[in-house]
């Protein structure tokens, strides 16, 4: 029982959490209640019970209906509000969040809203909870670059309210090339880069995820293992991997966590890191993937705590300052 008290207890980052894969079922009944908006589910428990996830494609469709109940400044801030605070409490220093504008602003939502509501949570978060925390926007990747573009020039009057770009939703079929003019545009504009590749698309989504679009870091890649000559690659370069062992589980990339590749990926040299992805969606925070991941891996162990740890204030985009007060 020492190894889940030391889990807990150390000081870590998290490098990939959706805000949106942050909305519980509750905060969803509750903002629905207050903005007059419709659901499909009638109860919270109802909600819950379907969440049981085939794919990816499966939890997208539930995740961007849950999100619709989301209009006002303050309907994005509470939800950062509420992530923020569970973060804390799990002794997370620093979070880089991403959120999905493209979800909001088709619905009529306007940019603005998005992020400055997610801006004040960032903010408050910093000063009343001691967390340093950081925005990331996301372009779907199951629409057209075009729409990305406009997305990414509505984004521009809030460049100082965000880190960085990634690129998320349905990966088959929408490989990193498609976004290849976004991303150039993006590099112009000094913003950080990163791109899920290799949840379930193959390696090759990997390799032009960082030939294509310049990446720093690869969301998930766990599928890089297929291609032993792009984990080499990988190790040499210290390209990051943001790991989310529950995620991969519960979207059936792993058939359980004993078969999950996280020890494989450490063995290796990668720089893996552990993250939540969704937590409101897969059955638990940041601790709960360190504790349900080195429970069903065996060769996991304090080292590899340490390490894992260690890899996620590396490979984020804080100062060096604080990098080097973290680590
Ligand atoms: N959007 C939210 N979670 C995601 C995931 N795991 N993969 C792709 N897009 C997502
Ligand atoms: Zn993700």
């Amino acid at each position: 029982h020492r190894l889940p008290e030391l889990l807990r207890a150390m000081p870590k980052a998290e490098l990939h959490i959706h805000i949106e894969g942050s909305l519980e079922p509750e905060l969803i009944f509750a903002l629905a209640q207050r903005n007059h908006v419709g659901l499909a589910y009638p109860s919270i428990e109802a909600l819950r019970a379907a969440y049981a996830f085939t794919d990816l494609q499966s939890f997208l469709d539930i995740y961007y209906a849950g999100a619709s109940v989301l209009l006002t400044q303050e309907d994005f801030h509470d939800m950062a509000w509420a992530y923020l605070t569970k973060a804390a409490a799990e002794n997370v220093l620093h979070a880089e969040i991403f959120f999905d504008p493209q979800t909001h602003t088709a619905r009529g939502v306007s940019m603005g809203t998005v992020i400055q509501g997610l801006k004040r949570a960032v903010d408050r978060a910093q000063a009343e909870l001691g967390i340093s925390a950081a925005l990331i926007l996301c372009f779907l990747r199951h629409l057209s670059e075009e729409d990305a573009l406009q997305t990414l020039e509505a984004a521009v009057p809030y460049r100082g309210h965000f880190i960085g770009v990634g690129l998320d939703s349905s990966e088959r079929g929408h490989p990193p090339e498609k976004f290849a003019r976004v991303y150039a545009r993006c590099r112009e504009l000094g913003l950080r880069l990163v791109a899920h590749a290799g949840e379930e698309g193959p390696p090759e989504y990997i390799r032009n995820a960082l030939d294509v679009l310049k990446v720093e870091r690869i969301d998930h890649g766990v599928r890089c293992v297929e291609d032993p000559a792009l984990v080499q690659r990988l190790a040499r370069e210290r390209v990051p991997l943001t790991v989310c062992p529950l995620s991969n589980v519960k979207l059936c990339v792993f058939g359980t966590m004993a078969e999950h590749n996280l020890g494989q990926l450490l063995a290796a040299g990668l720089v893996a890191t552990v993250n939540s992805d969704d937590p409101a969606y897969f059955g638990g925070y940041l601790n709960q993937n360190y504790l349900d991941t080195f429970a069903a891996l065996p060769q996991l162990d304090a080292g590899h705590a340490y390490t894992l740890a260690r890899n996620s204030f590396e490979a984020s985009f804080a100062s060096d300052a604080d990098k080097a007060r973290w680590i």
